[in-house]
């Protein structure tokens, strides 16, 4: 452990919180997860941080191997928080197999974590279609495509299937995916972590209790 690896070097003493931070006063925290994301969410936007709707989504594979990777948080309603992808994707087939998640936000800017657990479940037909008409046409084209994540041969092989389905798009107004998918994470539990320069990070649980929910402090 003594001998540095390739990046020791390069990273030590990058800063990771700015020096000025927002207050986080978990004593004066709503009661509802959803509030508190809400004011955090706006907090960042207002902010400026670079893709504040970016999220890290984590699934569970078959073989009980995790798996993560960003998506665009679409919206968050009383439900949940909610993401949307293809069912014809490795997350998509995970899903459905294993309807859990984890979703985790970083917002360097502001030193602040969000992270959700929860059980996922998948939109109507009506709303997988109003997104997906929202979605750039190209985008709808690469989902039309299908094969999300299988071995592409070459760029041609991309470019000819994605040439295809966009035609079919502009022939026919409206086209619909059968696999696109609004999935909402149902929050079993909430974590807001505030970073302190003084390294004592604020830490607010919520997880469910009934109707309502629990909220505690946990160590740094
Ligand atoms: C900032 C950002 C936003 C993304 N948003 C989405 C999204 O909303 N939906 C999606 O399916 N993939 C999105 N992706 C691509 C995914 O990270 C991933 O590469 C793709 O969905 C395949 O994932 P899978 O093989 O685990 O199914 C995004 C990637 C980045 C970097």
């Amino acid at each position: 452990m003594n001998e540095p690896g390739l990046i020791r070097d390069l990273v030590r003493g990058v800063p990771v919180f700015p020096d000025d931070m927002p207050p986080f006063d978990p004593q004066a925290a709503p009661g509802s997860p959803v509030d508190l994301f809400v004011e955090w969410l706006t907090r960042a936007v207002e902010d400026g941080v670079a893709a504040p709707h970016a999220v890290t989504l984590a699934t569970v594979g078959d073989d009980g191997m995790p798996d993560a990777r960003v998506v665009i948080l679409k919206d968050l309603t009383p439900a949940g928080w909610q993401v949307a992808s293809s069912l014809d994707s490795p997350k998509g087939r995970q899903l459905a197999a294993n309807p859990s998640a984890a979703l985790t936000f970083f917002w360097p800017a502001a030193g602040r974590q969000v992270r959700i657990r929860g059980s996922v479940s998948t939109a109507t037909a009506e709303e997988n279609d109003a997104d997906f008409q929202r979605r750039h046409p190209v985008a709808r084209a690469l989902v039309l495509a299908g094969s999300q994540s299988s071995v592409l041969r070459s760029r041609e092989e991309l470019d000819a299937a994605v040439g295809e389905q966009v035609e079919r798009l502009e022939a026919a107004d409206g086209l619909a995916s059968t696999t696109w998918t609004v999935f909402t994470v149902a929050p079993d539990a909430v974590e807001f972590w505030q970073a302190d320069q003084e390294r004592r990070h604020v830490r607010l649980l919520y997880s469910r209790s009934g109707e309502g929910w629990r909220r505690e402090l946990l160590w740094p």
